[in-house]
């Protein structure tokens, strides 16, 4: 695994971010400047984001063009988890180890804060997308995505407060919670480049399982933390998410050779990031 092109990668995602907000520099409150640094500046992982720069470079297309949208894509996860941590969500005080934004600068300026990320997530987009026309198309996709019927649509089902009854259940809640910016991330880069619909389809399974394994990894962590939240081993046992484990893990080895991806810099870092 080449860490030092991760590094990299991740210093360019700062710097578009950064660009970003500083746009706003002088000319909103500084409450709420603040909030937006702070929501995006506190120690996030930048996966979304570097998977969408890894799956440019896997396709073969130029990942400088493209950096407006991988900071895009982190701009609408970290208003994700502003909204998220909310009293009337998960109601979390704590998020990356430190106050979540709600905590920090109450509820009603961490809808705010939350809500200008994600207009300045379409903002950003949408500023180059009089240069490249595939933007557009992306930007759409991208929406679709992180909307009523992927991200949004899962976090409601999430709070809705039902227990899940069944795997089918579960995965249904994580597919949008989760795997809907997986999916914008790695096959956002495919948009542009008309490939036939088995091959698109291919990469957006490929993604849906690469967060669905990410989300089930997240609950091992969480189920020995005796935390309230919907989590996949309590629901249907350990044995069972293990098999469903290395079902997932399976199909997605097996599409990763369909897809050539097997030398790919994404595919290291997905098999890093996943433990897999
Ligand atoms: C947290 O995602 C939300 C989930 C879907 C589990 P990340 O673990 O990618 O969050 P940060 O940005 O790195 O903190
Ligand atoms: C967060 O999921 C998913 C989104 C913000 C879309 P969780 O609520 O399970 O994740 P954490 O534990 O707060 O990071
Ligand atoms: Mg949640
Ligand atoms: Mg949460």
């Amino acid at each position: 695994m080449n860490n030092n092109i991760i590094e990299l990668l991740i210093i360019e995602i700062d710097e578009e971010l950064k660009k970003s907000i500083l746009n706003y520099s002088g000319y909103i409150p500084d409450n709420l400047y603040d909030g937006m640094l702070y929501s995006c500046f506190g120690g996030g992982k930048r996966i979304r984001p570097l998977l969408f720069l890894l799956s440019c470079q896997a396709f073969g297309l130029d990942r400088k063009e493209y950096l407006r949208i991988a900071a895009s894509i982190e701009l609408i996860h970290s208003y994700s988890l502003v909204h998220d941590d909310l009293p009337g969500m998960d109601n979390d005080l704590i998020r990356r180890g430190k106050a979540s934004v709600h905590n920090k600068f109450g509820q009603g300026m961490a809808i705010l804060i939350g809500d200008a990320l994600l207009n300045c997530a379409y903002e950003t987009l949408f500023q180059f997308s009089k240069d490249y026309n595939q933007y557009i198309a992306i930007a759409s996709y991208i929406s679709k995505k992180a909307g009523a019927i992927g991200m949004i649509g899962g976090q409601v089902k999430d709070i809705q407060g039902l227990i899940p009854q069944n795997i089918e259940q579960i995965l249904e809640i994580y597919d949008g919670k989760t795997c809907a910016l997986f999916e914008a991330a790695i096959v956002s880069p495919a948009i542009c480049l008309n490939f036939p619909s088995v091959k698109f389809f291919k990469i957006e399974r490929f993604s849906n399982i690469v967060g669905k394994i990410f989300q089930i990894n997240d609950d091992f962590l969480d189920y020995h933390h005796k935390s309230e939240k919907i989590n996949i081993i309590k629901i249907i046992g350990e044995d069972n998410t293990n098999i469903l484990f290395n079902d997932l893990k399976k199909e997605l080895y097996i599409l990763a050779e369909q897809l050539n991806l097997n030398d790919s810099l994404m595919w290291k870092f997905i098999r890093k990031l996943l433990n897999i």
